[in-house]
């Protein structure tokens, strides 16, 4: 075992909450809050992991489990687990392996990675570093050039879905990271980076491995014609910029032409809306409780979306997913398979590829024994009658 392995081996980490204060003491407080925190109050932040205490399971006992199959079947492609790797902003600040350490890992476990548009690696070589299937998230930023662009170099690389993000005409006020400084850390004048140097210094590993890694990455995923590479912008500047619309959704579509996952949906009408353009998927999600404060937790959004989308494509949810009972309780709600960001975006941060090992080892062995606490055999047979669900939910 190395030394980042066992910092991350049990009993230092047994849980996924675990990695948070790892994370915290490893990388500047810039870097952990733009990870750890929401929008606003941070009320749907919470709300997103609160709400699976109000689902309760209804176990199988005395029933002998042999084999836990935990694989699903989502978007044609077999995956050895019911979670795939939401796609997560700034993982390279969080360690230089970044998206790359991520999927290599994600690769590793048998599952997917979905690949953020702000991200600090080429997505070639994001596709060449796992052997698993990868998505590419799309953002508009950089204009229409930019997005068709990364999607033609998506196509040749070999990824095998786009997942289009319809939730962040703006971007969320999160106010963490004005408190510390984000923008000025990123795209100030070294006058303006000043006042919050003191959080980066007072982290000389992270520093070091930052220094070394070149600094500041750019968004080599995001080449303005006839500009070259747009730089690292700050979260606000590069959402603003993006807003998809379902217009968009068409000649995304044409030019894609492969498998697109609509990524945002709370609701039936959207969720209608999503299947009328054509989409193989969606996911039910708030984006992490970081655009709008005060949205329903996506827990409790899925099941209107489930009961109208009746089968027709498949169905996912992100958002506040920390344990493996919370994936089990959302594919017993409907989903097909779930997305997990934070859960090993701290994991990353704590120790590198070691932390996403870690934390999809985590989720893993929660999977399998909370199958077997059920009396359930695989994830394929998971339904509404292994929960109790609080009776304000019914419609
Ligand atoms: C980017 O999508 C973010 O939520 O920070």
């Amino acid at each position: 075992m190395t030394k980042l392995q066992r910092s991350v081996a049990s009993p230092n980490v047994v849980c996924i909450e675990d990695f948070r204060p790892i994370a915290r003491q490893r990388i500047p407080k810039s870097v952990f809050d733009y990870l750890d925190g929401g929008a606003e109050g941070e009320i749907t932040l919470r709300e997103n992991c609160r709400i699976f205490n109000d689902v309760t399971f209804r176990p199988r006992h005395a029933v002998a489990v042999g084999k836990v199959n935990l694989g699903v079947r989502v978007l044609g492609l077999d995956l050895a687990l019911p979670f795939l790797l939401a796609p997560v902003g700034y993982s390279r600040l969080m360690h230089p392996g970044g998206e790359v350490s991520a999927a290599r890992a994600a690769g590793r476990a048998g599952t997917g990675y979905i690949l953020s548009t702000i991200s600090g690696h080429k997505l070639e070589d994001v596709r060449a570093g796992s052997t698993g299937p990868v998505f590419y998230q799309l953002y508009l930023m950089g204009g229409r050039g930019a997005a068709e662009g990364a999607i033609d170099r998506a196509r040749t690389a070999g990824f095998n879905a786009l997942v289009v993000t319809i939730d962040t005409p703006v971007s969320g006020i999160r106010e963490r990271d004005y408190r510390n400084g984000m923008k000025e850390l990123i795209s100030g004048t070294l006058l303006q980076k000043i006042p919050f140097l003191p959080q980066v210094l007072s982290r000389p590993g992270w520093l070091f491995d930052y220094l070394r890694d070149g600094g500041l990455p750019g968004l080599p995923n995001v080449i303005i014609p006839g500009k070259g590479e747009m730089p690292l912008v700050d979260i606000n500047a590069a959402l603003a910029e993006s807003t998809p619309t379902w217009a968009d959704l068409k000649w995304i579509r044409e030019h894609w032409k492969g498998p697109i996952v609509i990524k945002g949906v709370l609701t039936a009408d959207d969720a209608r809306r999503a299947i009328d353009e054509g989409v193989v998927a969606i996911s039910v999600s708030n984006h992490g409780g970081r655009q709008l404060d005060g949205l329903p937790a996506s827990l409790r959004a899925l099941p209107e979306v489930v009961e109208a989308v009746q089968g027709r494509i498949e169905v996912f949810m992100d958002g506040g997913i920390r344990r493996g009972t919370d994936i089990v309780k959302a594919l017993c709600l409907g989903a097909n398979a779930v997305l997990c960001g934070r859960a090993y975006a701290y994991g990353l941060a704590a120790a590198g590829e070691a932390g996403v090992d870690r934390a999809i080892e985590i989720l893993r062995t929660d999977l399998e024994r909370t199958l077997r606490l059920l009396g359930c055999d695989s994830v394929a047979n998971l339904d509404r009658s292994y929960v109790n669900v609080p009776k304000s939910w019914e419609a």
